[in-house]
């Protein structure tokens, strides 16, 4: 379903919304609408796009349109853009909001040396005046709230935040999220939350808190340490979107990950076509991370171009009943080129 076809019913504030949300964080080549509506059915209470390009969107809004496309279910839903230009990027915020998105954000944390190059993600951090003046136009072009998710510096967080956070919030953001890992840090690193506390001491604005959150335990510590309103959830979903049960106790059992993960390629394949498969093979050796047989089916997966493949592929895996693996696991499993 195209978004521009629906209605939003309710305007989406970032001020109203309870505290303890917990939203999936943008990952671009994972939080497509399959990934997005099945962490939705699991209790994700935000989700956000992959990361769209303000450029692209407006030299090939057929193209984009498809690739945010988004089903009703999936509201609230944030759509992130990445640009380094305040004309293109309001344009681009305008092109959002008349797709039906509930809020656009702002890429300031990409350490992509393309996208860096080009002035854009994490880029911004370095030139807080620009920062500030993306934010203004978009605040200015849109009625829909303005966000940012940002890391915690270029080079070094110390000069950066918690100044910069304070900018974002005088230029009009809504809602900040922070990644406290510098660009040069990558991924690597713990995430430095006491940046994320620095940061809820000097705004009014709501703040999402990202970075090493791959449980429910991490969730509360995260918050309790920061004070965040909410907590930004990333790689911590890979193959787990059980994540988001708040109420869960136990992992899932390998009847509910073999069930989950049919539903999630069934979606794709509706949704994108046989690439959707293709694309599927990293969600796939994500699930199955953990059980027995997992290293031989992260090969197993490269193979695969049908859903009869898949139902094939995890046939092994329904004699194993009952059992549970709890995928609350370390990132480096997990390390996949952003
Ligand atoms: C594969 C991948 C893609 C990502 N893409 C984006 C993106 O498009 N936009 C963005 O703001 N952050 C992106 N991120 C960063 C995450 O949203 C998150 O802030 C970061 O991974 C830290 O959280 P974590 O330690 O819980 O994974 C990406 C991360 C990963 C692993």
């Amino acid at each position: 379903m195209f978004a521009k076809e629906t209605t939003q019913l309710h305007k989406f504030s970032w001020e109203t919304l309870p505290e303890g949300y917990v939203c999936l964080s943008p990952m671009a080549g994972v939080t497509d609408s399959a990934f997005r509506q099945i962490c939705k059915q699991h209790g994700a209470d935000v989700v956000f796009t992959e990361m769209a390009s303000a450029s692209m969107m407006l030299a090939a809004p057929a193209r984009s349109a498809t690739f945010l496309r988004y089903n009703e279910l999936e509201r609230p839903i944030i759509c992130q853009i990445m640009g380094g230009d305040p004309k293109v990027m309001a344009e681009a915020a305008r092109v959002v909001q008349d797709l039906g998105f509930d809020g656009v954000d702002i890429n300031m944390g990409c350490p992509e040396k393309k996208i860096v190059g080009n002035a854009c993600g994490s880029s911004l951090l370095k030139d807080a005046d620009t920062a500030a003046r993306i934010v203004e136009a978009m605040t200015q072009a849109v009625d829909i709230p303005v966000s940012v998710k940002m890391r915690s510096g270029f080079l070094d967080s110390q000069i950066v935040q918690p100044y910069f956070s304070k900018r974002m919030e005088e230029a009009g953001a809504k809602a900040l999220a922070i990644h406290p890992r510098t660009k040069e840090q990558g991924y690597h690193g713990r995430a430095d939350w006491s940046i994320t506390r620095q940061i809820v001491e000097v705004v009014n604005v709501p703040v999402g808190g990202s970075g090493d959150i791959n449980s429910h335990e991490a969730i509360a510590r995260m918050r309790a340490e920061t004070g965040a309103k909410f907590a930004w959830v990333a790689r911590g979903s890979m193959g787990n979107p059980w994540i988001f049960e708040k109420e869960r106790v136990l992992p899932p059992t390998i009847s509910e990950v073999i069930e989950t993960a049919l539903a999630h390629a069934r979606l794709a394949l509706e949704l994108k076509g046989p690439h959707g498969l293709i694309e599927m093979r990293k969600h796939l050796a994500w699930y199955f991370s953990g059980f027995p047989g997992a290293v031989a089916l992260r090969d197993q997966v490269k193979k695969i171009f049908t859903i009869e493949q898949i139902e094939d592929l995890v046939e092994p895996y329904r004699g194993l009943n009952d059992l549970r693996h709890d995928h609350t696991r370390s990132f480096e499993q997990k390390e996949v080129a952003a």
